[in-house]
């Protein structure tokens, strides 16, 4: 079946053969008897406790994504923050460390470079995949990166970075908010462990926050000598485990029933969604080209990334970066802009414009930026799906 077929046909498991999944909104579950409870806490009988641990609409979601995807199995989170964090906490210990690419989304750096650095975790950055293996040691847990960065735009070669991983046993974890299963095979590329931001594309049009944590199934939690109690007792499960029974339990970042009910619904056009906008993003950053503006975009010939990213993905992504030579005519480009909204999110239905050196990078120093790529002149437009001659005109007006 086609990605579009499978997302509008997945398993129906509710008991009333609702075509969409219902909102089950309450926070416990009640028990026939004392021993089943019992039974659910020990692990003994799978059933629905309390929301905070599962909840029958978040279940049907989480459900509906393992199956449009080819993971083993996947976990929701309130946001796609709390997908990152729950699972580098859920890898990670004390003077651990872990290598990512510097090319990365702003408040996942924040993360790094606050919250991780507080617990003596240590990132270490590299800026091209030669660097990796001379990173490597004893306490490196991992390999982090975006699919396509936000808001660079890079790539790396996901298959020859694999190949340096898998010599280490180092299990490779990918941001792939910009790449839904649509149009980018993540387990083909070698990513064993898939994390996303689903406020993005998955939600259907910015309607809620949400994130997921997908395990592909491909690394052997065997080597995962932080998960070891897990392994003894979960095998290929351990992570899966480790995060719903410790990690996302304890730190209390479920996601709503109502969120997760928006998701499942957005879950059904995504094909259509993804590929419209994407579709737009690459005619618009062609237009934009000819007109002797600097343009980024995955799939632009010009671009220093476009053999990778066409080598990886079937769509080039729905952000498209301008660089204008300063602050002020970025701004002026900006407040010009009639359909465009200038805003923060990516990914929604509706297109987006925002200065991320100003605005998501804020808190960060000019040499930090400078060696992130990210340049004052920099508007990062977001794609959506209105009509292509209606944004074309829109950027035109404007410039
Ligand atoms: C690549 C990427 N990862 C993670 C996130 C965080 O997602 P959320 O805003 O759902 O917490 C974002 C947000 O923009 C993002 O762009």
């Amino acid at each position: 079946m086609h990605f579009c077929t499978k997302a509008l046909h997945v398993k129906n498991i509710d008991t009333h053969k609702a075509m969409r999944f219902p909102i089950y909104q309450n926070s416990a579950f009640e028990a026939s008897n004392s021993k089943e409870l019992e039974e659910f806490f020990k692990g003994k009988k799978d059933g629905h406790v309390y929301s905070r641990s599962s909840n029958p609409t978040v279940s049907a979601y989480e459900s509906a994504v393992t199956q449009i995807s080819k993971a083993h199995g996947a976990i929701a989170f309130s946001s796609g923050m709390a997908a990152i964090a729950n699972l580098f906490f859920s890898l990670l210990k004390a003077r651990d460390n872990f290598i990512a690419s510097k090319h990365l989304f702003g408040n996942t750096i924040s993360l790094f470079d606050t919250l991780f650095k507080d617990l003596e975790v240590e990132v270490r950055y590299v800026d091209s995949i030669d660097e990796v293996a001379s990173k490597i040691d004893a306490k490196t847990r991992f390999f982090f990166c975006e699919t396509i960065s936000n808001p660079q735009l890079s790539v790396i070669d996901f298959k020859a970075l694999k190949k340096i991983l898998k010599g280490y046993k180092i299990p490779f974890i990918a941001d792939t908010t910009m790449t839904p299963w649509n149009i980018f095979d993540a387990k083909e590329n070698g990513i064993d462990i898939e994390v996303l931001s689903a406020t993005k594309w998955l939600s259907g049009g910015g309607q809620v926050l949400g994130g997921m944590v997908l395990d592909y199934g491909s690394y052997d939690w065997k080597n995962a000598f932080n998960l070891a109690p897990f392994y003894e007792k979960y095998n290929q499960n351990a992570l899966l485990f480790k995060l719903r029974k410790e990690t996302f339990r304890n730190l209390g970042a479920c996601l709503t029933p109502q969120s997760a009910y928006l998701l499942n619904l957005g879950l059904e056009t995504l094909d259509l969604r993804v590929k419209y906008s994407c579709e737009n993003a690459y005619k618009l950053s062609k237009s934009l080209e000819k007109r002797g503006l600097k343009v980024r975009y995955p799939f632009l010939d010009s671009f220093k990334y476009s053999s990778l990213a066409k080598k990886s993905f079937e769509y080039g992504g729905a952000l498209v970066c301008i660089e204008f030579e300063d602050k002020k005519r970025a701004y002026e480009f900006m407040d010009r802009l009639k359909i465009f909204k200038r805003g923060t999110n990516i990914l929604d239905n509706k297109s987006l414009a925002i200065a991320p050196y100003h605005t998501i990078y804020a808190e960060f120093s000019s040499s930090q930026k400078e060696l992130w790529e990210i340049k004052e002149g920099l508007v990062r437009l977001s794609v959506g799906l209105e009509a292509y001659e209606d944004l074309e005109a829109d950027i035109l007006e404007a410039l």
